[in-house]
C-alpha cells in the first residue's frame, strides 16, 4: 500500500494571519517542487472559527501569488495530535499551548517553526494582527522561508 503524503499543520493564535499565510506558502512551494504534502492551518483560539483570513493576509499571499481567500480558520483539536506528521506553531506561546494540550503518546512532532530555518531556530513570526500592511510582508518572507526548507526536508 502507497505511503501517505507527509501530513504538516500549522497553528497560530487567531488562524486568520500567520499560520493561513503559512499554509499558502507551503501549497505554493510544494505545488512548485512537484511534492505532495497534506497541508491544513489552525488556531489555538476560538477567536475566529470559520472566518476567512485577515484581509491583509489575503492580499499580501495574492501579491506572492497564492490565493489563500478560500480559507476558514478553525481551532485546534485532539484528533490533530493524531493525524499530522508535523505541528508547527508560528511563536512560543503557540509552541507552550500545543505541548499543553498534546497528550503523552501523541503521535506528532512539535515544533516552532522557524526552528526550520537554518540560523533562524528559536524565532518567532511576530503577530503582525495589530499593526499596518508592512508586517504582513514580513510574515510572508519568514513563512516563504519556512515553506523552501519544508520542501527540501519532505525530498521536493
Ligand atoms: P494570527 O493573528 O494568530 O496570526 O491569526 C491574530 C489574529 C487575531 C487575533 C490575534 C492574533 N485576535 O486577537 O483576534
Amino acid at each position: 500500500m502507497a505511503r501517505s503524503n507527509p501530513s504538516i499543520l500549522f497553528v497560530c493564535l487567531g488562524n486568520i494571519c500567520r499560520s493561513p499565510m503559512a499554509e499558502g506558502a507551503l501549497r505554493q512551494a510544494a505545488d512548485a517542487a512537484g511534492l505532495a504534502l497534506t497541508i491544513d492551518s489552525a488556531g489555538t483560539s476560538a477567536y475566529h472559527i470559520g472566518s476567512p483570513p485577515d484581509g491583509r493576509a489575503i492580499r499580501t499571499a495574492a501579491l506572492h501569488g497564492a490565493n489563500i481567500a478560500g480559507l476558514r480558520g478553525r481551532q485546534v483539536a485532539a484528533a490533530d495530535f493524531e493525524r499530522f506528521d508535523l505541528i508547527l506553531a508560528l511563536d512560543e506561546a503557540n509552541l507552550a499551548d500545543l505541548r499543553d494540550r498534546a497528550s503523552a503518546d501523541c503521535r506528532a512532532e512539535i515544533a516552532l517553526l522557524m526552528d526550520c530555518v537554518p540560523g533562524r531556530a528559536g524565532e518567532a513570526v511576530a503577530d503582525p494582527y495589530y499593526g499596518g500592511e508592512e508586517g504582513f510582508e514580513e510574515t510572508w518572507a519568514d513563512v516563504a522561508a519556512a515553506a523552501q526548507a519544508l520542501v527540501k526536508r519532505f525530498g521536493g
